[in-house]
């Protein structure tokens, strides 16, 4: 895929995701927090008991702990080096995502 195309991927996710709740990741959801539902399911449920569901959680309270994730206030050696890289905006991005889906759903 072309950077072009990612880009304009992202800025059509970007809009999608803010404009109406959908379950279903966008491609470049899918490509850019991958990882992140790699653990915590993309339907917001984690594939292991030791990792947490975020299905419908709090938007705010994932916000917040994303960021303390990334400066270090709230040190993890897993989800650390996960919130390193992200921007801003990635944290809202994904924090809107968790937050719009059911929770309790298997
Ligand atoms: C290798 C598995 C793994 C990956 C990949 C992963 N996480 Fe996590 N995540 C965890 C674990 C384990 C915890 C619990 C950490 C702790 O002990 O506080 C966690 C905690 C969290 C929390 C806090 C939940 C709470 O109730 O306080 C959030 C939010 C979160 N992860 C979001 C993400 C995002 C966004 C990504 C992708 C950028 C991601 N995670 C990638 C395993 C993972």
């Amino acid at each position: 895929m072309t950077l072009l195309k990612t880009t304009l991927l992202a800025a059509a996710s970007v809009i999608l995701t803010t404009s109406m709740a959908q379950a279903a990741p966008t491609a470049a959801l899918n490509a850019k927090f991958g990882v992140c539902f790699s653990c915590h399911g993309v339907d917001g449920h984690a594939i292991l008991p030791t990792y947490p569901n975020l299905a419908g959680q709090n938007k705010d309270y994932l916000v917040q702990t994303l960021k303390e994730f990334r400066d270090g206030t709230r040190p993890n050696p897993i989800m650390g080096p996960m919130a390193k890289p992200l921007s801003n905006s990635d944290i809202d991005q994904i924090a809107m995502y968790f937050a719009d889906l059911k929770p309790g759903k298997k």
